[in-house]
């Protein structure tokens, strides 16, 4: 990286893609993605024009979850690499200009850690229990759990250990919470955030951020907890210790140069709370979700974007903007679904995108080509926005989720929980076509750890490559111009212009680029539309009336006049 890149706030608009590495390419053909497989793509993440990329875990983990229950820390899991290809990653990425996040995930370990494990041999009271949080059981013979608290992936939040004693997950019961008021478990983190940073990671996401404090000493019954809002009173969302546990990760991130970055992972209803994650004392920055959960309408667009507008102006960090990631149904995907009432859930956007996967994508029935043009609209605006964008694997490829796969394939712990409730998330976890031919679409020389169906092949980064309409060319156009007007001192202010109905115009005033997006199922007829585009969604002949469900960028030789 050169040193003119090395300024400290790289990251208020970077373009983050995040990878979920079992699935993104595979160098030795046993079906599972690793870290050779991400270095021989480093070309391909620089040509796209991305700024950093976000690595899911690749921890040693023994994929209760994804790899969101990590047995050690600090090493990689031996099938996806080794800590020396970790550090050949990360040269090759720095050498292609590009940044690295890792996912750091502090409020629960695998119950395969060896501190975990220490826990279950040690006695009631022990100090190696006290780094996670038991409890008594209830009842003369306490063979009662605690509470009726349920865990977030289904299924009891208390499991026994054969004593008298319940340990707590907010997740699966391979997954225990840690204990944050203990200090050993404090250093650790702190540890383990430089050994990270030493090898030259340049930030964190911060999995379930706003967790870690806890107050379970006499846990209520669950239907009053729910009834409580996140904030202090709650018992472990959002309460104030947590300030106290990233101000001392702030400390650490701020003894390097640039100093380390850190973005919250938070489902937090809009609070005021939720800036103080995103301040210079805390992580720095929060995901922000409203445009993910938006139904695809100006007006729920333009919303989600006011919101977010200020709420950042109350920390002083930038906007995140994210369409689609690792848990949720492919933006692809969600749009091409009829539309419904959001009940906001965090595990599948909507009850809608819910029943949709319980009914293997037969029901409702998915508009495939209308999802993957309001898709690319969507993308776009975006793109156009202030702030760092996150893109998820695959999206640049127009993937959809593989709604179909067989049980026998599933590995989300959410469909083993309650099968009749949730097939779980990984119809978004497929591996990536990288060609038409080979036995998992160039993936690997094997087959894939989940099945790719037939229709990958299209949508293969070979094919795509060469099919200048492609969804692929379109991001990677798109990621350019954004660098040209960022090169030309982009800024963080955005303007709103006058749109029709339906449709959103927004200026970015200290370059003059101007984002124009017909959210409608219908053509818009707006004779005031200049014939200086910039790039299209769908095809478009300037001079004629706006396509339904496309974005178009002008620059400001081409700033559109009042809509008539
Ligand atoms: C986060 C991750 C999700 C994981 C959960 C528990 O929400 O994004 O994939 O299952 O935390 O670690
Ligand atoms: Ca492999």
């Amino acid at each position: 990286m050169s040193d003119t890149d090395n300024h400290a706030d790289w990251w208020r608009d970077a373009v983050v893609y995040q990878i979920y590495p079992r699935s993104f390419a595979d160098s030795n053909g046993d079906g599972i993605g690793d870290l050779r497989g991400i270095i021989s793509r480093v070309p391909y993440l620089a040509e796209l024009g991305v700024d950093a990329v976000w690595l899911s875990p690749f921890y040693p983990s023994p994929l209760v979850d994804g790899g969101y229950d990590v047995a050690d820390y600090r090493d990689v899991d031996p099938r996806i690499g080794s800590l020396d290809d970790f550090d050949g990653l990360v040269a090759a990425l720095h050498h292609a200009g590009i940044r690295l996040y890792v996912d750091i995930v502090p409020n629960h370990c695998s119950d395969q850690h060896p501190w975990f494990q220490a826990a279950l041999t040690a006695p009631p009271g022990a100090p190696e229990r006290d780094r996670f949080i038991f409890h008594d059981g209830l009842g003369d013979d306490h063979s009662l759990p605690p509470s009726d608290w349920r865990a977030n992936f289904g299924g009891p939040a208390w499991t026994p250990v054969g004593d008298g004693t319940f340990y707590f997950h907010l997740y699966a019961a391979e997954q225990p919470d840690w204990n944050w008021d203990n200090r050993e478990v404090r250093d650790d983190f702190l540890t383990t955030l430089r050994f990270w940073s030493d090898r030259g990671v340049d930030g964190f996401r911060v999995d379930v951020a706003m967790a870690l404090s806890k107050d379970l000493t006499d846990p209520l019954p669950f239907a009053e907890v729910e009834q409580i809002p996140i904030g202090p009173e709650h018992p472990f969302y959002d309460r104030d210790g947590i300030d106290e546990i990233y101000a001392e990760w702030r400390e650490v991130f701020d003894t390097y140069d640039p100093p380390r970055v850190a973005v919250a992972e938070l489902w937090a209803e809009p609070s005021p709370r939720k800036a103080r994650y995103a301040t210079k004392r805390s992580l720095g920055q929060a995901f922000f979700f409203d445009l993910l959960q938006a139904e695809f309408a100006a007006v729920t667009f333009k919303r989600s974007v006011d919101n977010v507008l200020s709420w950042v102006k109350q920390s002083g960090s930038s906007c995140t903007w994210v369409l689609s990631n690792h848990d949720n149904v492919r933006h692809a995907s969600r749009y091409g679904l009829p539309e419904v009432a959001d009940d906001g859930d965090v595990w599948a956007t909507s009850d809608r995108d819910r029943r949709w996967r319980l009914t293997r994508g037969t029901d409702p029935v998915e508009d495939i080509e209308r999802g993957l043009r309001r898709a690319r609209a969507a993308t776009m605006f975006m793109l156009a926005l202030p702030g760092s964008a996150y893109l998820y694997q695959g999206e640049e490829l127009g993937l959809r989720d593989v709604a179909d796969l067989p049980d026998d394939v599933l590995q989300d712990p959410i469909f083993f929980r309650d099968p009749t409730f949730n097939r779980g998330r990984d119809g978004c976890r497929v591996p990536l076509p990288w060609t038409l031919e080979g036995p998992s679409f160039g993936f690997g020389s094997g087959s894939a750890h989940l099945p790719q169906p037939s229709w990958f092949g299209a949508h293969a980064v070979s094919v795509e490559e060469g099919d200048p309409t492609s969804t692929l060319n379109l991001y990677r156009q798109a990621l350019r111009l954004r660098h040209d007007f960022r090169r030309e001192g982009l800024g963080e202010e955005l303007r709103w212009a006058d749109a029709l109905d339906g449709a959103l115009h927004l200026v970015r005033p200290s370059v003059g680029w101007h984002s124009v997006t017909n959210f409608t199922a219908d053509p818009i007829a707006w004779p005031g539309l200049p014939t200086t585009m910039l790039a299209s969604s769908e095809p478009w002949e300037p001079g004629t009336p706006l396509p339904a469900e496309t974005t178009v960028w002008f620059n400001e030789k081409g700033t559109v006049d009042d809509p008539v």
